[in-house]
């Protein structure tokens, strides 16, 4: 349709990269490009962390249940919630800033969500790829005092950039009809797409895993849907300083 629409139809996770490092200057271009996204009430609460190789990525690795390409990524950051430098601009105009706010975590990391899709597709217009790393909430207390982050910033996610060394498939979203709704909602007749969208993901993790992995969306989710979703979150975000109210 055009180069940028194209661009973001053609995204798919690398989860494996050459050796090829990425020099600081292009890192920097890409977090600026971040930078650039829409941002809640100007509040631009997201951080990004720039962990280098050695051993504090590889405790990452480890931690984000060792996932290798953590480790070897050339490039990896982690996105942080961040309401503490608010509390900096409140002091210096005698501000008692109100912090706990469950909207102040959800705009925060909303702030965080939309900076890291930026980079990525910033990334990715120059050849590179990525992945996100959400398994940095699988240990988040540890993560936090690896990366010494204060009270009121909170580790979102990672992202892993590098040169791709892998070219796989794009992986299908679900039909338009149930993700795009005409004036109300009407799940009517999801049933029936998404029935028809399972026998495509089927198929597409059977040409991609040379037929040894077979599962469709729908027994995804529900596999992972019966399990609890890290339950620590609730009271470490607590204890960072967010959803008290
Ligand atoms: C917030 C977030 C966290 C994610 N965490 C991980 C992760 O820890 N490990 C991983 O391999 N992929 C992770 N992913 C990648 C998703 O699995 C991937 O985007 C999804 O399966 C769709 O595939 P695609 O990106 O190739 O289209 C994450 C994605 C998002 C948006």
């Amino acid at each position: 349709m055009n180069p940028t629409i194209d661009l973001l139809n053609a995204h798919r996770s690398i989860r494996k990269f050459t050796a090829t490092p990425i020099d600081q200057a292009t890192v920097d271009t890409l977090v600026k490009a971040g930078q650039a996204a829409a941002t809640s009430s100007f509040i631009q609460a997201c951080t990004v962390i720039q962990v280098s190789s050695g051993e504090r990525r590889d405790a990452l690795a480890e931690m984000a249940g060792n996932q290798k390409y953590v480790a070897s990524a050339p490039v990896f950051l982690v996105f942080c919630a961040d309401m503490k430098r608010h509390q900096l601009a409140c002091d210096m105009h005698d501000a008692e800033m109100q912090t706990g706010f469950t909207e102040q975590f959800l705009t925060a990391s909303l702030d965080c969500a939309l900076f890291a899709q930026n980079v990525m597709i910033a990334a990715e217009s120059l050849g590179l790829g990525g992945v996100y790393i959400g398994g940095l909430r699988n240990q988040i207390a540890a993560v936090s005092e690896l990366l010494e982050l204060p009270e009121l910033v909170y580790p979102v996610f990672g992202l892993c950039l590098g040169h791709p060394d892998q070219n796989p498939e794009t992986k299908p979203r679900l039909p338009l009809e149930v993700v795009l709704k005409q004036d109300r909602y009407d799940d009517s007749q999801d049933a029936e797409h998404i029935a028809a969208y399972d026998k495509n993901v089927r198929e597409y993790y059977r040409t991609r895993t040379g037929g040894n992995k077979e599962m469709s969306w729908s027994e995804q989710i529900s596999g992972m849907l019966v399990k609890e979703a890290r339950p620590h979150m609730l009271p470490f975000l607590h204890k960072q300083g967010f959803i008290k109210r």
